[in-house]
C-alpha cells in the first residue's frame, strides 16, 4: 500500500527577543538575523515593547514561555539585573544587565555592553587601551558598565568626569582597587591630554548639548559617543572641530550583540561585515 512520505516535524526555532521602551527602531533583530544567516544557525529574534511599569512581566512571560534569552535596552537594564536569579561579575559591577538567559530553570544576567565597547575600540577602530589616557564623561548606567572592562585593559589613566561631581567620585571609589581611576567635575578636567574621550552621558540621546572644556581635547584623542546615528553627531562634530578622530557607538551595539550571541549559542559571529552592512544602510 502506498503510504504518505514520512514527514519529519520541523523543530521549533530557538526564540530570543530584545525588550525595551521604545523598541520599534531597535537594530538588534536585524543584527541577530545577520548573525543567524552567517552562522547557518537559524533562530527567531523579535523586538518586544514592555510598558514602562511592566518589564518584569514581559520578560518572565517570554522566558517562561520557552524563550531562550533576551537582550534588554533602555530603560530596563537595572530591572533586568534585579529580576535575575544569578548575575555575572561584570553585571554585578555595572548593577545592570542587557542580557538574560534561561539556564537550568534559572534566569541568569550578564552585561555585554562594556565588552562591546572595548571590542569596538580595539578591533574595529584600532585603538589601544593598554597604557592609554582615557576620559570617560558621565557617571550613570552607561558609564558604570564601562569602567571595569576598560580597567581590565590596563590603561595608564582613567578619568571619570561628570556634571554632578559627587557621582563620578562615587563611581571612581567603587573601582579604585581595579586600576588607576580618578574623578572630577566636567569643568575640572585635567589638561595633560587624553588618547580617548568617551561620551557615556545621556546628553546625546536627549538632544542636549554636552559642553566639554578645551582640556578634554588636548592630545587630539579618539572621540567616541556610545549613542549612534544622528544623536551622536553634535558631540562628534565638536570633537572633529578640535582635531579629534570621531566614532559613534554603532560598532558597540554590534559587538555587544555578538557577545550575547556567543554566550547564548557558543559561537562568535564575525562582526565586521554586519557593521559594514548597517553603515551602508543595507541591513
Ligand atoms: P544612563 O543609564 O543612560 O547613563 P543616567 O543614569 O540617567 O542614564 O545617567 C545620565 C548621565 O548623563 C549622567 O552622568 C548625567 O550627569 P549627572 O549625573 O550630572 O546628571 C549625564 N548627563 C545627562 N545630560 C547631560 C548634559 N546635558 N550635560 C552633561 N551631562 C549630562
Amino acid at each position: 500500500m502506498a503510504g504518505f512520505p514520512a514527514v519529519t516535524p520541523e523543530l521549533p526555532m530557538d526564540r530570543y527577543a530584545v525588550i525595551g521602551n521604545p523598541i520599534a527602531h531597535s537594530l538588534s533583530p536585524k543584527i541577530h538575523a545577520r548573525f543567524a544567516a552567517q552562522l547557518s544557525d537559524p533562530v527567531e529574534y523579535s523586538a518586544l515593547l514592555a510598558p514602562l511599569d511592566g518589564f518584569a512581566g514581559v520578560a518572565r512571560a517570554f522566558l517562561d514561555g520557552g524563550g531562550r534569552g533576551v537582550n534588554v535596552t533602555l530603560p530596563f537594564k537595572v530591572e533586568a539585573f534585579e529580576l535575575a536569579d544569578a548575575a555575572s561579575e561584570r553585571a554585578r559591577a555595572a548593577g545592570a544587565a542587557n542580557f538574560l538567559a534561561r539556564r537550568d530553570g534559572r534566569i541568569e544576567a550578564d552585561n555585554t555592553d562594556g565588552a562591546g565597547l572595548v571590542a569596538d575600540l580595539v578591533v574595529n577602530l584600532g585603538a589601544s587601551l593598554h597604557g592609554a589616557r582615557i576620559l570617560l564623561v558621565g557617571a550613570g548606567g552607561a558609564a558604570r558598565g564601562a569602567v571595569m572592562p576598560i580597567l581590565a585593559e590596563k590603561p595608564a589613566r582613567l578619568v571619570i568626569a561628570n556634571r554632578a561631581a559627587a557621582r563620578s567620585r562615587e563611581l571612581a571609589a567603587r573601582f579604585a582597587a581595579r586600576g588607576p581611576v580618578e574623578a572630577c567635575a566636567l569643568d575640572a578636567i585635567p589638561g595633560q591630554g587624553f588618547d580617548i574621550v568617551l561620551n557615556a552621558t545621556s546628553a546625546s540621546t536627549k538632544g542636549e548639548p554636552l559642553v566639554l572644556p578645551e582640556a578634554a581635547w588636548r592630545g587630539a584623542p579618539l572621540a567616541y559617543d556610545m549613542a549612534y546615528g544622528p544623536a551622536a553627531e553634535p558631540f562628534l562634530s565638536a570633537a572633529r572641530l578640535r582635531g579629534a578622530r570621531a566614532s559613534d557607538g554603532l560598532g558597540m551595539l554590534v559587538e555587544q550583540a555578538a557577545e550575547s550571541w556567543f554566550l547564548w549559542r557558543g559561537r562568535r559571529p564575525a562582526t565586521g561585515e554586519v557593521l559594514a552592512a548597517l553603515r551602508a544602510g543595507a541591513a
